[in-house]
């Protein structure tokens, strides 16, 4: 028998996660649900992908086997509170996408001990090209955690962490990260239109570039320093950039931001939880 899926919030991430999953096709649209206060976009998911838009989110929770939590960090108790009834009489399967908030804050607020799966996903899940991390609580079993590896990996690839404190480590990672390559690619840019290249071409060939690479590196078992060696003529033009990131400790500067991130997010768990 198919799950039912119900999506608390049609916004971004939602609308990405239900396209992926009627183009997989294995859940047909009529087992999916969205309620979202914004009756404009319920309107377009339901015409746009064919799936139910429940009256409230009480109608939603009492039709879904899974319950995909898609709202903003912000609104997440008062969306939740006034539904701990519903989802205690339903017990679905949680899966929270919402960024920095605790498994256990979800379970403080419905009142109750559920299964819940934290996911951390990323924006290029738009295109299908997401990269999630997953965590369970131990209420979860295995069927439950095949169910949802199967739904996050109609959107990109998917990766289980052992501890709810590793989806820091994945936000500074993989959540964050769309953004640090994008301001790499824009650094490199800049540079080339700055030694005479239209933007145009600069921007064509920089992205083609990390695209490239991040294929090559994915497409192959070479070690990561062979592929970058494999650049790297003696006395030629890679040395001579590849010196002149270790100059500037690009590699310490990496790592500290990476932790920047990750310490924000452990203080916005606390905030908001
Ligand atoms: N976008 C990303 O790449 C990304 C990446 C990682 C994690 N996330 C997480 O994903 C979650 C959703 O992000 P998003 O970008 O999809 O945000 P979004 O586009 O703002 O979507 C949230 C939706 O929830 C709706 N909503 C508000 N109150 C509701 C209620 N009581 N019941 C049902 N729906 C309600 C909002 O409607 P209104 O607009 O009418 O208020 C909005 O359409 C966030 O918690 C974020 O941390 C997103």
């Amino acid at each position: 028998m198919n799950n039912r899926i119900g999506f608390i919030g049609g916004g971004n991430m939602a609308t990405s996660l239900i396209g992926g999953i009627v183009s997989q096709g294995d859940t047909p649209a009529d087992c999916i649900w969205v309620f979202e206060p914004n009756a404009e976009k319920s309107q377009v998911l339901a015409a746009t992908f064919g799936i139910n838009v429940a009256s409230d989110n009480a109608e939603l929770i009492a039709n879904s086997d899974i319950v995909v939590i898609a709202v903003k960090p912000q609104v997440l108790e008062q969306v939740l509170t006034p539904n701990a009834q519903s989802f205690g009489d339903a017990k679905p399967l949680i899966v929270s996408v919402v960024a920095g908030i605790s498994a256990s804050s979800i379970e403080k607020w419905l009142e109750g001990d559920f299964s819940i799966i934290r996911v951390m996903p990323n924006t290029p899940a738009l295109i299908g090209m997401g990269a999630s991390g997953l965590y369970a609580n131990h209420r979860v079993d295995q069927e439950q955690r095949d169910a949802v590896s199967k739904l996050l990996n109609t959107v990109g690839v998917s990766v289980w962490v052992n501890s709810e404190a590793d989806i820091d480590a994945v936000t500074a990672l993989s959540g964050s990260g769309p953004a640090y390559f994008m301001l790499f690619i824009q650094g490199l840019i800049e540079a080339a239109e700055a030694a005479g290249l239209s933007a145009e071409a600069a921007k064509l060939l920089a992205v083609q570039t990390a695209s490239g690479a991040a294929q090559l590196i994915s497409s192959s078992d070479t070690p990561l320093q062979t592929l970058i060696d494999n650049v790297t003529s003696p006395n030629g033009t890679t040395e001579k950039a590849l010196q002149s990131f270790n100059d500037a400790n690009l590699k310490i500067v990496i790592a500290t931001a990476f932790e920047a991130a990750r310490t924000r997010s452990v203080e916005l768990a606390k905030e908001l939880g």
